[in-house]
């Protein structure tokens, strides 16, 4: 079959609707009561919640923090805000619930701190789910052999298995290596390398076998568990239809975007130098590169595949993975992204009206347009990704590549949709804080500053016209930071005017 031919095929077998699970042979069993999917901000529990919903079963969605999109979002399910390090909050979170996902991670909040905080999470999460008599908890966790030196994130993976296993309630554990699918960081990964390096550098961890699985496939077995009740109180390995090595699905990458890549076995092996040039050339920051790469030492294969028996269905090929993310990128139809999720504790999650004082320095530029709040308003929420920053891009370009350089960030993270917008999406460098329909857009800065930074457009009727203006809030303590301010000042001036007309004359 010819390259078109097979992604063709793909593309006619994919379900545009987004619900994998219509054709999994188990039964919905919505009788059973209420269903709590933990991490809904999160790349597996986002994707979940809208399947069982889907299924009939009466669904209560945990987050960390309201936002009024979570309602649109999953219209028909409860939504609850609770922290897994507040037992209190967890408690109310799984009153009267019968199963409960547990899809909580803590990855962003960087090497040292992400495996203290997962393991008190999850023996938070047990004592909380037995007080409440909850039935079972579903767990998704990382493969790895146990009897092997593993890395700290795959470990991480294993004791918060064992944390949750420990008590009580009947824990069903499925263990999954790198999740291909739209929006996963791996595939993110895997593919921004592949496009962007001619010669692609392999070293000996480079044939360490893997076996991925679809992130539709990964959906369908979290579904399918819950309809199995035998599969309660058991763990599980899932996985793809091939076991591969990282070098051959770069390769299989290459053959798919009809790229003729060269391959070279590389001496250097530095897990710390591959992430940090993996953070400069993909859009997934060296911060969680590092803990992810440190796993590909480490063989990830399914070592049972009891589960076939159990939820019998054809699990799809990497290759046919990789071409359903990329339709699914080039629908513009990517559901949730690696990037959703978002610490709390981040030092930069600060919201603008949470700052006191408020920020002291301030630029702005305005102007009044003809043009409908509707117009101006869809024509402010296209900026950032592929379509730039309307004016002067190398500026931003060259501002995201310093802060790539300097282990942020950056530019490259682009956005999770070219013609959606959510509050917590990144674009580029900034994350959307808050949105107001037709009158509002507030970014908050990512990138390295020597202070914090906030963007606010604002749309506001005047006179029979609109007025849209653009304002830069920036916080600083220190006397760096109050230089960095001034010695940008200009160009902020300079390039905020011009962003604000292109915005406005834009079709
Ligand atoms: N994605 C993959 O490629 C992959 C592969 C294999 C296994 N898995 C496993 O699948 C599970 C889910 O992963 P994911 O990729 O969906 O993770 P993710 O995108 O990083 O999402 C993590 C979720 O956990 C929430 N969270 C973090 N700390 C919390 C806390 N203290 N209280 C309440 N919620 C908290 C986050 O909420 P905020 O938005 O508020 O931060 C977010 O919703 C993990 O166990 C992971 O190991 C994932």
């Amino acid at each position: 079959m010819t390259r078109e031919n097979e992604i063709a095929d793909v593309r006619s077998r994919m379900e545009l609707d987004q619900i994998y699970c219509r054709d999994l042979p188990t039964v919905p069993t919505p009788e059973k009561g209420p269903i709590l999917v933990t991490g809904g901000t999160g790349y597996i529990g986002g994707r979940l919640a809208p399947e069982l919903l889907d299924r009939g079963y009466k669904v209560r969605v945990m987050v960390r923090s309201h936002s009024p999109e979570h309602a649109e979002r999953w219209p028909g399910a409860e939504i609850v805000v609770a922290d897994a390090l507040d037992v209190a909050s967890l408690t109310a979170a799984l009153r009267g619930i019968h199963t409960a996902y547990y899809l909580i991670h803590s990855l962003l909040l960087g090497p040292e701190e992400f495996e203290a905080s997962d393991l008190a999470n999850a023996k938070n999460f047990r004592r909380a789910a037995e007080k409440n008599g909850v039935a079972r908890i579903i767990y998704l966790g990382g493969l790895g052999d146990v009897r092997t030196l593993l890395s700290p994130h795959l470990r991480s993976r294993m004791h918060v298995a064992e944390a949750l296993g420990s008590g009580r309630i009947p824990t069903t554990v499925l263990r999954a290596a790198i999740i291909i699918g739209s929006g996963s960081a791996s595939y993110e990964i895997l593919q921004h390398l592949v496009r962007k390096l001619f010669i692609v550098p392999v070293p000996y961890w480079g044939r360490t076998r893997c076996q991925p699985i679809s992130i539709r496939d990964v959906i369908k077995y979290l579904v399918g568990v819950l309809e199995k009740p035998e599969t309660a109180g058991a763990s599980f390995d899932i996985g793809g239809a091939d076991i591969l090595t990282y070098e051959e699905m770069m390769r299989v990458i290459a053959e798919v975007l009809g790229k003729k890549r060269l391959f070279v076995r590389f001496f250097v092996s530095n897990i710390k130098f591959y992430s940090y040039l993996t953070g400069l050339l993909t859009p997934v920051p060296a911060l969680i590169t590092r803990s992810l790469m440190e796993g590909l030492q480490n063989d990830v294969v399914c070592l049972d595949r009891r589960i076939a028996q159990l939820v019998p269905f054809r699990t799809l090929t990497f290759r046919e993975s990789v071409i359903r993310a990329l339709l699914r990128e080039e629908q513009d139809a990517v559901d949730t992204r690696w990037s959703d999720a978002y610490p709390l504790a981040h030092e930069l999650s600060t919201k603008l009206h949470e700052l006191k004082p408020p920020p002291r320095y301030t630029a702005h530029a305005a102007m009044l347009t003809a043009r409908n709040a509707d117009e101006l308003f869809h024509s402010v929420c296209r900026i950032g990704g592929t379509e730039g920053w309307f004016h002067e891009n190398w500026m931003w370009r060259l501002r995201g590549t310093l802060d790539n350089l300097f282990m942020g960030v950056g530019t490259t993270r682009g956005r999770r949709s070219l013609s959606t917008l959510r509050v917590n999406d990144v674009i580029d460098f900034w994350r959307v804080e808050a949105m107001v329909q037709d009158r509002l857009l507030l970014l908050r800065a990512e990138m390295k500053l020597p202070g914090r930074a906030w963007l606010k457009f604002s749309i506001d009727p005047k006179n029979g016209q609109n007025r849209l203006s653009l304002t830069a809030y920036y916080d600083t303590r220190t006397f760096f930071g109050r230089l960095y301010w001034y010695v940008f000042l200009p160009f902020h001036g300079y390039i905020f005017g011009r962003l604000i007309r292109n915005i406005a004359e834009r079709k």
